[in-house]
């Protein structure tokens, strides 16, 4: 009873931040994403009945720390009854920086844990058992452009574009990767709890998704930076405004901000998006990715840049 799957992180253009169930983990808003294709994580797992405990693996060290959510995916997948497993998971990019390695590794171990368990299930019932371990994994069970959407009791998650249909460039600018001192679960519950601007963040948010979806639609480059930089704003105007604030950027962070900024103003395709950490995420037309990229590594504090087209959804592959 084994199987390995293979999922890239995705990044929100129209964000999810705050859950209106904490225990089912279900998000307050709905949110779209790109999912990428050049950062990866793989896992491996085996169930096994003679195995004492749940053991985890990440990046070859033994991650006791992240073993109960883990275990809680597993468990949601297979069933509280099933065996006990043998997780291996390595990620190509630093991991719990706000590079979105929550996303690649729960929808990667939801598609091993269900194969390895035997269960048939379609990528949307996938979808929805790999949001249940970190809301935005549900996303990366798609590739190119996805959207979740709340639904009654649930979320409903499908594709928009494939990352043929629309093939833009992301530049993230690494500019620290040390771990993020909060979790964007906990932050999210502090925002929904503390910050005055938090309920008018939830009421906007179909407005957002209303007009990303028509840029998308249309291929509107303008139209979908527009709103996906208000949006990511907006979303830190919450987090800075909950008590104690949660403030994820440092120097170099709004640096990059700038040089997309001026960028952009001498017409080049870039926008940008920041999650709960303080890398930047460029979104680029591909002829303009290079320039992105010489523009943030002139810039100190920028340790290191990765460079990504757009790629596909959460699948099994041969196990190592
Ligand atoms: C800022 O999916 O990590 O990246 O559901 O608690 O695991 P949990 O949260 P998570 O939150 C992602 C927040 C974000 C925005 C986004 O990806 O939409």
């Amino acid at each position: 009873m084994q199987a390995a799957a293979r999922a890239q992180p995705n990044i929100a253009l129209i964000k999810y931040w705050g859950k209106r169930d904490a225990a089912l983990n279900l998000p307050a808003v709905g949110s779209i994403s790109i999912t990428l294709d050049a950062l990866v994580t793989d896992v491996d797992i085996a169930f096994d009945e003679a195995f004492a405990d749940d053991e985890l693996g990440v990046n070859g060290e033994p991650r006791e720390d992240l073993l109960p959510r883990m275990a809680g995916c597993l468990d949601s997948v297979a069933g509280p009854g099933r065996p006990r497993a043998r997780i291996v998971s390595t990620s190509n990019f630093p991991i719990g920086a706000g590079l979105a390695s929550s996303a690649s590794a729960f929808a990667a171990a939801t598609v091993a844990a269900a194969a390895a368990a035997g269960a048939d299930l379609t990528t949307a019932a996938l979808a929805r058992l790999a949001g249940r371990a970190s809301g935005s994994a549900a996303r990366s069970l798609y590739g190119g452009f996805v959207e979740l959407a709340n639904a009654g009791d649930g979320i409903v998650v499908e594709s928009m574009l494939t990352a043929a249909d629309w093939p833009l460039e992301v530049i993230v600018a690494i500019t620290d990767s040390s771990p993020k001192p909060v979790s964007s679960g906990d932050a999210m519950e502090r925002s929904r709890r503390t910050s005055p601007f938090y309920s008018r963040w939830v009421d906007d948010q179909a407005h957002d998704l209303d007009v990303a979806r028509t840029a998308i639609a249309a291929r509107d480059f303008e139209a979908l930076a527009d709103v996906a930089e208000h949006n990511c704003l907006k979303m830190h105007s919450v987090m800075w405004t909950s008590r104690p604030s949660i403030v994820y950027w440092n120097a170099a962070t709004l640096d990059c901000l700038a040089a997309v900024r001026t960028l952009r103003g001498k017409g080049t395709g870039v926008f940008f998006t920041v999650d709960a950490g303080p890398q930047v995420k460029a979104v680029c037309l591909p002829e303009d990715a290079t320039r992105v990229r010489d523009a943030f590594e002139s810039i100190d504090g920028v340790a290191e840049t990765l460079r990504s087209g757009l790629g596909p959804g959460a699948r099994l592959r041969d196990p190592e």
